[in-house]
């Protein structure tokens, strides 16, 4: 069994003594996603995964997905997008910063994101963090009147319609009429119950909802920055810094994450400056917990 302990910030526990490529027993499955529901996030420590180990390990977790920009996936592996700053579509810095903003991946599409995993295969020097805000913690702290408010609503989400903050970037554009239309607007509750845990969570109050159900814009907009505002202050924060070998976790559905700030372009893939996060994302259950699922 793998040995796991506390990051000791917000949130987050660090996974050793374990090696994927070899190890996917239902044993260790099921410790490693108790250990995400009580923690909100995992890093896993010292792994080398090919594209096809690091599928089996994501595959246990969920049914693997597409992301809805194509041009984003990478050849060959359609399901996995590569995050950095040293390939040609990075030189955009639209899209190598369209992470620098508070979001819930997949928060717009009907049958949403569970969990998304990134493998650290380049990691810089300095910068390049991932931020992930605890939205459990964040709604047990909610004064009791808000809460009770925030549990009866609903919000409209649709990708990347949310009002960005001022330290933040638009998300990475949709560029075809296929991708604008490949998911519609959707409706989901502002707190979520976990299917596994059964912890609730405020869900996704940044980046894809642009209405509140009964209120107007402009209340939207308020309530809306209230929530975020309050969720991803560093109480609720964890920041990793990656190292090469990393396997970053995050339950989707009880936290908000974003890249902490902007990223240059690296010149070459072994500049020290260069990030290379190889990302997987996952709709569902893990497999040991599908007898659960609805
Ligand atoms: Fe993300």
């Amino acid at each position: 069994m793998a040995t796991i302990r506390p990051t000791g910030s917000a949130c987050g526990a660090v996974v050793e003594d374990v090696d994927l490529t070899h190890d996917l027993s239902d044993d260790l499955t099921r410790q490693l996603t108790g250990a995400l529901y009580d923690h909100r996030c995992l890093v896993i420590k010292n792994q080398t995964l090919t594209k096809d180990a690091y599928y089996r390990f994501a595959g246990e977790w969920g049914e693997l997905i597409r992301h809805v920009l194509d041009y984003l996936r990478m050849p060959g592996f359609p399901e996995m997008m590569a995050i950095g700053n040293t390939e040609t579509k990075d030189r955009d810095p639209g899209v190598r910063n369209g992470a620098v903003a508070w979001h819930t991946d997949g928060s717009y599409i009907e049958d949403p994101t569970t969990i998304t995993m990134l493998h650290a295969v380049r990691a810089p020097r300095r910068g390049g963090e991932t931020m992930v805000a605890d939205m459990v913690a964040a709604y047990e702290a909610l004064d009791p009147a808000l809460r009770s408010e925030v549990d009866e609503m609903t919000a409209l989400h649709y990708y990347g319609r949310a009002e960005v903050g001022p330290d933040e970037n638009p998300v990475i554009p949709i560029k075809t009429e296929a991708q604008a239309t490949t998911n519609d607007v959707c409706e989901k509750p502002l707190v979520l119950t976990h299917p596994v845990s059964g912890r609730r969570a405020l869900y996704a109050v940044a980046q894809s909802p642009f209405q509140i159900n009964g209120m107007t814009e402009i209340e939207t907009q308020h309530f809306l920055a209230r929530l975020k505002t309050h969720a991803t202050s560093a109480d609720f924060v964890y920041d990793h810094r990656y190292e090469v070998g990393d396997i970053l976790i995050f339950d989707t559905l009880s936290t908000m994450h974003r890249a902490k700030g902007n990223i240059e372009a690296a010149s070459t893939p072994e500049a020290d400056n260069a990030r290379l996060l190889w990302r997987l994302s996952a709709k569902g259950l893990p497999k040991v917990h599908r007898h659960l699922a609805a």
